[in-house]
């Protein structure tokens, strides 16, 4: 038990799929997850774990944002024993060569967080996605046909940026390809605990072109990003 948690210790397996929405999290344990039982609903922000072909795995939802996702990670690792947590969500676009539908792996995570920022004194530290998830999922993404890129992601504090695209360009001049809320945060709390993590985003919304995903495609494109995870997660 914790602030945010009613799960018992040993509710949650080792291997834990984060998406930002707690809805989110209840879709993938009922359409993913063989015999998906909830583990908590503190604040409606739902928790699962089943079995994902014979093997344990758990979806709990991060809710928006990096200190919310910082919440239940912390006590995901902390208080339940969690060795790898994989975020499943959707990134902007920063970079007309990802397309929207494309899966966005965060490499590495940059950020305007004080939770990275604050934490390291004169220091810039760079959240990095632990390496052998990363290749698990590019492996996996290729033999399925998946599009994707890798590379380093914005996780930004703010959605709705004062100037619009304005204050991003010298991030993707410098090779940042998209932009979400959680990543770098996920990959320093990760860091410091010595546990494993990764996010693996689509691609829905282009900042340089203004392309859109349209329902049905933002459908098919969760369904291939969660059982991509999923397959990454089962082998962690
Ligand atoms: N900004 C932040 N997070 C996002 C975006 C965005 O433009 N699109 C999807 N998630």
């Amino acid at each position: 038990m914790t602030p945010h948690n009613h799960a018992k210790p040993g509710d949650y397996a080792e291997a834990v799929l984060m998406p930002g929405d707690p809805l989110r999290a209840k879709w993938i344990a009922e359409n993913f997850l063989d015999d998906a039982r909830q583990v908590n609903s503190v604040r409606n922000c739902l928790g699962f774990t089943g079995s994902f072909k014979g093997k344990p795995v758990s979806v709990q939802a991060s809710g928006m944002g990096q200190p919310s996702l910082s919440i239940y990670a912390h006590e995901l690792i902390n208080s339940y024993g969690v060795k790898t947590l994989i975020r499943v969500g959707t990134c902007g676009g920063l970079n007309a060569k990802v397309k929207v539908r494309d899966l966005v792996l965060a490499q590495a995570a940059s950020t305007d967080s004080t939770l990275v920022r604050g934490r390291f004194g004169p220091y810039n530290f760079a959240p990095i996605a632990d390496f052998g998830l990363l290749r698990a999922a590019v492996e996996k993404a290729e033999a399925a046909g998946l599009p994707w890129h890798a590379g380093n992601m914005l996780s930004s504090d703010v959605f709705y940026h004062e100037n619009g695209f304005e204050g991003y360009d010298r991030l993707p001049q410098h090779g940042v390809i998209g932009v979400e809320m959680e990543a770098a945060a996920l990959y320093t709390l990760a860091a410091r605990f010595g546990v494993k993590a990764l996010t693996i985003c689509t691609m829905t919304d282009c900042l340089i072109t203004g392309a859109e995903i349209d329902a049905d495609a933002r459908q098919t494109s969760l369904r291939d990003m969660v059982s991509l995870a999923l397959e990454v997660a089962i082998e962690a």
